[in-house]
């Protein structure tokens, strides 16, 4: 019985350890890059485009004529952006989530 007891114990233990381990992963800052830009840029970029100047919308196309071809260009558009577009400082969007916007853009408007 005592053994049993002990074996319960000890699986209660790792059982919770794992649990939290896992709420760690989860509260580990992983930075949605969809939701980032939903919210910061989505009023003037809905699906990608351009709501001000709808000659510049975020499309690989119209990103590439313009000189952004990497996730760095989109930052600096973020950081030092052309005419009507809001300026984001590492105030607003920090170096990680301006990254992981960059990084969605690039990947879901063609
Ligand atoms: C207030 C409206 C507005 C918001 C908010 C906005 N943009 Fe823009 N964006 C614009 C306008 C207008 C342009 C075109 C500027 C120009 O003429 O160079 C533009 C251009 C761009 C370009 C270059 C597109 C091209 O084809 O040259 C990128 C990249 C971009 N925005 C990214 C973003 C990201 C990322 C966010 C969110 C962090 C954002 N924008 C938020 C209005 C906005």
């Amino acid at each position: 019985m005592g053994k049993s007891l002990i074996i319960t114990a000890i699986l209660l233990a790792v059982g919770l350890s794992a649990t939290t381990g896992i709420c760690d992963i989860r509260k580990g800052e992983k930075v949605d890059g969809k939701k980032e830009f939903e919210k910061y840029c989505a009023v003037c970029h809905p699906n990608g485009g351009n709501t001000i100047n709808a000659q510049k919308p975020l499309t690989k196309k119209s990103l590439t004529a313009d000189g952004v071809k990497s996730a760095k260009d989109i930052i600096v558009k973020m950081r030092n952006p052309g005419p009507g577009m809001t300026r984001f400082d590492e105030k607003s969007i920090s170096d990680k989530e301006a990254n992981a916007i960059a990084k969605y853009i690039m990947n879901a408007f063609k």
